[in-house]
């Protein structure tokens, strides 16, 4: 299993660009599932996820094709034959965003076997939501040996009224909705950006959809898609990374290829704990020299504070004078950083959905474990600025995500380098 190792108390000087969203290329990635036509789609992340859906959707008899060279972050997918609707345990069980399949292929093909998906790292996670929406669409739901199978001869236009904001059941009911016959409304849906660029894929495709971005969804159905080309919007959790490591790290970075607007929350947060944030056109640029000041943050659904950002700007607040009171609304389990922070000499104490962490402490390198995608990228930042070696084990978690994040940084200034199993297997 590779390993980070960081040596910490280098500023970073220079820039820094961000790559296409994960979480916009997932979903949109399951939308080809629409049409036999090819949908093209460029700006996609080479990381661990989009890897597990290429090989999901190949699974089902899609043609993958990737560019080369130049363009290397293109992947065209053509769905003219799927001669499986299913998503099996083992890929399920490594990424539950494969659930994103469900609707689309109920809608496309009249059924769809789904392996339902545990727990994880940060939360119960369930997809009930998701089949709620399916069975007012009209699909026929079992769930049997772990599997859900959904039928249907053709989905049909309902009302949905999400119980509680959910970005993918959003997404999959979106993707079922779209080529179901007659009128869907859907109400209290996530507005994150990431469910609009999905939605402006599908409209290219020929979809009907209002109100993406707002809380209320209405999607006239159409007999069929087409194919379409489509660009992946940049990635505002790695950008918003990348911005809390320069603001904790220290230096003047550049953080390009961004979409500022999608970092509206972040940004003020930073401000107000006093970095230096500037946003023009697709940059923004930190700089940080003076002391962070500890503020309080709540996550909250889009346009509120990410909770992807939680375990990133706690790692900053460790830094900051006074006590940052942050509270976790989104994922009940999202807290596995903070024992992991503690060791390296953070004080930081847990009550409930609430961390009260109190600065500034001086950070020491030690031997650490990441714990999944967004935790890795907290322990990173802390390690930035750790006094000595910090050895992450577990990037695997890491390479889910954020591309070749330890070049990125080395390419302003930080010292870090993977590492392989010091112990070869046997
Ligand atoms: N929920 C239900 N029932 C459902 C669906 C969700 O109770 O049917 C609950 C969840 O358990 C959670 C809350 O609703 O407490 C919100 O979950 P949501 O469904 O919005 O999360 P998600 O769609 O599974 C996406 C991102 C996550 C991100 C969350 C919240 C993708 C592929 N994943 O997950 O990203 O944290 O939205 O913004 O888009 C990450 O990238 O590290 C990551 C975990």
């Amino acid at each position: 299993m590779d390993k980070f190792v960081i040596r910490g108390g280098t500023p970073l000087n220079g820039t820094i660009r961000v790559s296409g969203a994960k979480n916009s290329a997932l979903p949109c990635m399951a939308a080809a599932i629409l049409t036999e036509e090819p949908v093209i789609l460029e700006n996609i992340p080479q990381v661990r996820d989009i890897e597990t859906e290429r090989k999901l959707l190949a699974s089902m008899g899609a043609e993958v094709e990737l560019g080369y060279g130049r363009a290397q972050h293109r992947t065209t997918l053509c769905c003219r034959n799927l001669a499986k609707s299913e998503a099996s345990y083992e890929l399920v069980k490594t990424m539950r965003a494969s659930t994103l399949v469900l609707g689309p292929l109920v809608a496309r093909t009249g059924s769809a076997r789904v392996s339902m998906p545990g727990g994880c790292a940060i939360g119960a996670r369930p997809i009930d939501m998701h089949l709620k929406g399916l069975e007012l669409l009209g699909a026929k739901i079992t769930v049997e040996h772990g599997y859900v199978e959904a039928t249907a001869d053709r989905l049909r236009g309902a009302e949905i009224v999400f119980d509680k904001i959910t970005v993918t059941g959003t997404e999959d009911l979106m993707m079922a909705a779209v080529l179901a016959e007659g009128l869907t409304v859907m109400e209290n849906c996530a507005r994150e950006p990431e469910v609009v660029d999905l939605a402006n894929l599908l409209t290219k495709m020929g979809a009907k959809i209002t109100g993406a971005g707002t809380s209320t969804l209405r999607i006239q159905g159409v007999e069929q898609l087409h194919g379409a080309k489509h660009r992946i919007i940049p990635d505002r959790i790695e950008a918003g990374t990348f911005i809390v490591a320069g603001a904790v790290a220290g230096g003047n970075l550049i953080v390009e290829d961004c979409e500022p607007a999608h970092l509206g929350a972040l940004l003020r947060k930073l401000r107000e704990a006093g970095v230096e944030v500037s946003a023009a056109g697709d940059t923004v640029e930190i700089s940080s020299g003076g002391q962070l000041k500890a503020a309080d943050m709540s996550t909250e659904e889009y346009p509120g504070f990410p909770t992807d950002m939680q375990a990133q700007y706690m790692a900053l607040a460790t830094q900051a004078e006074g006590a940052s009171v942050i509270t976790e609304n989104i994922f009940e389990n999202r807290f596995m950083h903070v024992s992991e922070l503690v060791r390296m000499g953070a004080d930081i104490k847990i009550e409930g959905r609430r961390a009260i962490v109190r600065g500034k402490t001086p950070l020491s390198g030690a031997p650490v474990l990441a714990s999944d995608l967004r935790a890795s990228a907290s322990l990173v930042i802390a390690a930035l600025v750790a006094d000595g070696e910090t050895i992450i084990d577990r990037v695997y978690h890491m390479d889910r995500g954020y591309e070749n994040i330890e070049e990125k940084l080395r390419g302003v200034g930080a010292q870090i380098r993977r590492v392989g199993d010091l112990i070869p297997k046997r």
